[in-house]
């Protein structure tokens, strides 16, 4: 599980998270948006501490990650794999290579068995036939997938996703968003994904969370959500043609 408590984060003049209170079920999808610039990566990034909450604390299965030591953190972020939004990868190593760096760095399985589970997952993410390319050589939504294949591939208890979907075609993010459904079935995985795609949102979500001013102003299930009474909830929603029947009406002018 994991418990944000009354997590503050200033960042320059800015209170980005004002005091955000919520706990995140193991083997749930939680799903974050809200506005660029509300804070979705800041929470993603207080999770495992690449930013560290001015006030409150951060715990991941009744561990204080906002305080651990050096060796604790160490251990705690065993559990993680993580999607930056970015999705880097090193522009001089093969795709192959890319997915296998966490094995050949955190683990000591042998070298078959981390050729075999980095083709694993690259098969899940449809780039079997990728292994030996450079990032510069395929398309920015197959960058996408490798990294993707990378963050997945020492089977991580949680995955944290920063707009696993953007970029993306419409069919390869709905792959992408069976891939992360598959995981919770099968796998009981837990998920925190933050993204724009309110489709992607309302199909992989078992609970949505929308960020405002440093708030979390709803927390509910896809179908709840679709139906708040919440003014910016709203707006969002029809932003993006999402009606209360959770169909897409399409732009009516
Ligand atoms: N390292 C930092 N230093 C200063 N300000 C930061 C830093 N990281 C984020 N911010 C600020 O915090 C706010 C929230 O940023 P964040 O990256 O979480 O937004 P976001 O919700 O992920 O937006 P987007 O959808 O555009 O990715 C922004 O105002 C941003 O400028
Ligand atoms: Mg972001």
């Amino acid at each position: 599980m994991i418990t944000f408590e009354n997590v503050t984060k200033i960042l320059g003049q800015k209170t980005v998270l004002d005091g955000i209170d919520v706990e995140i079920k193991d083997g749930e999808t939680f799903v974050i948006v809200g506005a660029s610039g509300a804070g979705k990566s800041v929470m993603l990034k207080n999770i495992v501490r690449l930013l560290t909450p001015d006030d409150g604390r951060v715990m991941i299965d009744g561990d204080c990650i906002s305080e651990a030591s050096a060796n604790e953190l160490e251990t705690i972020r065993e559990k993680f794999g993580v999607l930056f939004q970015s999705g880097a990868l090193l522009a001089w190593m093969s795709i192959g290579e890319n997915v296998a760096l966490p094995l050949r760095e955190k683990t000591d399985m042998d070298e078959t068995e981390i050729v075999d589970r980095a083709r694993e997952k690259l098969a899940l993410v449809g780039l079997e036939d990728s292994f030996h390319k450079l990032p510069s050589e395929i398309s920015g939504g197959m960058v996408k997938r490798a990294a993707l294949a990378r963050a997945i591939v020492r089977n991580p208890r949680i995955v944290l996703y920063d707009e696993p979907t953007s970029g993306l075609d419409p069919v390869t993010a709905r792959t992408i968003d069976s891939l992360i459904e598959q995981m919770r079935r099968e796998l009981a995985v837990t998920s925190v994904v933050v993204t724009h795609d309110l489709h992607s949102a309302l199909a992989i979500g078992t609970r949505i969370a929308m960020l405002h001013s440093g708030r979390i102003i709803e927390l509910s299930t896809p179908d709840a959500f679709i139906r708040s009474a919440e003014p910016i909830v709203k707006g969002f929603l029809e932003s993006q043609y999402i009606t209360k029947r959770g169909s897409w009406e399409g732009a009516t002018k």
